[in-house]
């Protein structure tokens, strides 16, 4: 293994963060398959690395039994229900158990499904932009981009707008979306688990509500859904909200204000966007190619396998660069300019292979209509600030505050 401390980096570092382009675009160059000390894991930068590790999911696995690293829950606390629920989220399954789950809640996510949500998305993204329309000055992080989403998902399951439920689903759901890092130690994964028992609670009395009160909504969905003659059990369904909830809110919060800030950026695709509505769907695709929201998808080798020439170990991390993909000069053109004409559809942003994002088709869906609704309500948008800044975070590029300006009603 040649090391290459020189092309080493934080992971948690802000300002590597800001513009990580030019040290991915080296690492292409001159280590695709990197030794990333800081990180203890392999580091994959070249698209057709990716994909082809992605692909192989018998070799590489997202389920953290395979890290080295990895303990598992203290034994005898089988019974307790955040062990439950741990034990059969979408990453933790596999083979047919796995494919069983999807194929049970997938039915919730189909095409024509996901595009019923469309006026209730609306609505939600007409709430929130009425609230700031007279102000001439609108964060698009706090105001919008922290909030559509998981309003989005409450209302996907049937609880009722503006009610104290909602509210206290939104709290608690905030509470567990930290635990999305998968490299967190299962201490302090339990650690975060215990304090989400009240969130395990209200998913249980909102499953006992429409169960008696069934209706068009997620949560009726997945009490019902079949496949054969199988059903979801109740810690499935609870395991599978949390799932939704941890996967489907920060990362779109994300893609929409990084999106946002790159289409401000560049005035003339602004301007496109806003003239051309046959291009809004390919731009929703460049914009997650330009500017993805997960730093890295992670996988864990299952046995000894070797990546362009790079010996992986069994146990190790692979750390699958979404946005050094992105910006791979052998797929893309121009690999760092914005172009919302350009075919950006084989971008990453949502993996691929079993694990491929089952939210896919609804994160296009709010983004396309997070945008919309935006451009076309705020005319003249522009930068209120330059001062951006991220959070620290091991998987998700997190931009804390959008300032923006703009001419109000
Ligand atoms: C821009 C927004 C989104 C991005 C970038 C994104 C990205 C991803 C990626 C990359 C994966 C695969 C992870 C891996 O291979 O290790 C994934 C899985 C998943 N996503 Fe998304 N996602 C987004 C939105 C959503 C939404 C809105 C939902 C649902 C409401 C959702 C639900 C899921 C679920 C349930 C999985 C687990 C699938 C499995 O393990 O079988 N995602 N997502």
């Amino acid at each position: 293994m040649l090391n290459r401390p020189d092309l080493d980096f934080d992971p948690l570092d802000p300002a590597f963060d800001a513009d990580p382009y030019p040290l991915y675009r080296r690492l292409q160059h001159e280590d695709p398959v990197h030794w990333w000390e800081a990180s203890g894991g392999w580091l994959v930068t070249r698209h057709d690395d990716l994909v082809e590790v992605l692909l192989d999911a018998k070799r590489f696995s997202p389920n953290r039994k395979y890290w080295e690293a990895y303990e598992p829950p203290p034994s005898g606390l089988e019974d307790l229900a955040s062990v439950r629920m741990l034990n059969s989220t979408l990453s933790t399954t596999e083979g047919k158990q796995h494919l069983r789950l999807r194929r049970l809640a997938n039915a919730a996510f189909t095409r024509s499904k996901v595009q019923q949500l469309e006026p209730m998305i609306r609505s939600v993204m007409d709430g929130l932009i009425d609230a700031h329309r007279s102000r001439a000055s609108i964060d698009m992080v706090a105001d919008v981009g922290q909030l559509f989403p998981v309003t989005t998902i409450s209302r996907m399951f049937g609880i009722p707008a503006g009610e104290q439920l909602e509210v206290r689903f939104k709290e608690l759901a905030d509470d567990i979306v930290g635990l999305v890092n998968p490299l967190l130690p299962t201490s302090e994964l339990m650690r975060g688990l215990e304090q989400a028992e009240e969130f395990l609670s209200l998913v249980h009395e909102l499953m006992d509500w429409k169960s008696e009160h069934p209706a068009e909504d997620l949560m009726s969905a997945m009490l019902l859904a079949e496949a054969g003659d199988e059903r979801l059990t109740r810690d499935e369904i609870v395991s599978m909200v949390f799932s939704i909830i941890i996967a489907g809110s920060e990362t779109v919060s994300n893609a929409f204000s990084l999106g946002m800030r790159a289409l401000v950026r560049r005035p003339d695709q602004l301007k496109l966007f806003l003239e051309q509505r046959d291009l809004r769907v390919t731009a929703v695709e460049e914009l997650l190619r330009f500017e993805p929201s997960v730093k890295y998808l992670l996988r864990f080798a299952t046995e000894d396998v070797k990546l362009r020439g790079q010996h992986i170990i069994e146990g190790q991390t692979v750390f699958l660069s979404v946005p050094a993909a992105h910006r791979d000069p052998d797929v893309y053109a121009y690999p760092d300019t914005l172009d919302i004409t350009r075919d950006a559809s084989n971008n990453y942003s949502f993996g691929a292979g079993p694990f491929f994002c089952m939210g896919s088709q609804l994160a296009r869906l709010e983004l396309k209509i997070a945008f919309e609704t935006v451009l076309e309500e705020l005319p003249n948008l522009r930068f209120d600030a330059e001062d951006w800044s991220y959070t620290p975070h091991s998987v998700l590029r997190v931009l804390n505050r959008l300032p923006l300006r703009f001419d109000p009603a």
